[in-house]
């Protein structure tokens, strides 16, 4: 798939993508400089789109980190799997709130997020964070991208800490929200 055509679906199932555009480089950057993702075993990306962040992960990884990334979206995933065809790359065509069902029993570093979080249900919101909390290790981190920083209050009831900083170099202006 072109940029164009990923940009098309994008906009066609905004009710689940949640988004007009994908995440600047700019924002990519930004939230994976709060990670160190080059000591880490297994890192989960959530919402993975068009693989803006996955391929900001796959740059800073080594081989013998595992990546498995999350994405509800058919047409996505079979774009990555061909734009991602490591073997320590797994693209996973299911919902967010079955993480665990994928981990065999180990525990994250990090759980990187772009989920449009304002768009879904309240129920199935709160299965995914608390999802992601099972899913990480102790000293792992949640680190989400957003457009609402009233989005604070939800991580809040799922993580003690949460961070937040911003940019204004992204379409719209973007919070990267760090939890543990
Ligand atoms: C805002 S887009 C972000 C895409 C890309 N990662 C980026 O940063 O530009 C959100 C993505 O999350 C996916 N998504 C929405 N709900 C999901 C869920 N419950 N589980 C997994 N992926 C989901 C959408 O299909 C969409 O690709």
């Amino acid at each position: 798939m072109g940029k164009s055509d990923l940009l098309l679906e994008l906009y066609s199932n905004l009710s689940t993508t949640g988004a007009v555009t994908f995440s600047s480089k700019a924002l990519v950057n930004k939230m994976l400089s709060h990670a160190d993702l080059s000591g880490a075993k297994l890192i989960v990306e959530l919402g993975g789109g068009d693989g803006s962040i996955t391929q900001g992960i796959v740059n800073r990884i080594s081989p013998g980190t595992k990546l498995l990334v999350f994405e509800i979206n058919k047409s996505f995933c079979v774009s990555m799997e061909k734009q991602f065809p490591q073997e320590n790359v797994q693209i996973i065509n299911d919902s967010a709130e079955n993480i665990v069902n994928y981990l065999q029993g180990e525990k994250a570093d990090y759980v990187l997020s772009s989920l449009p979080f304002s768009f879904i249900a309240p129920e199935i919101k709160d299965m995914i964070l608390s999802q992601t909390k099972i899913s990480l290790s102790e000293k792992g981190r949640f680190i989400q991208i957003c457009y609402s920083y009233l989005l604070k209050n939800l991580f809040k009831k799922h993580f003690s800490e949460v961070s937040t900083s911003f940019t204004l170099k992204n379409i719209p202006p973007a919070f990267v929200m760090v939890c543990k």
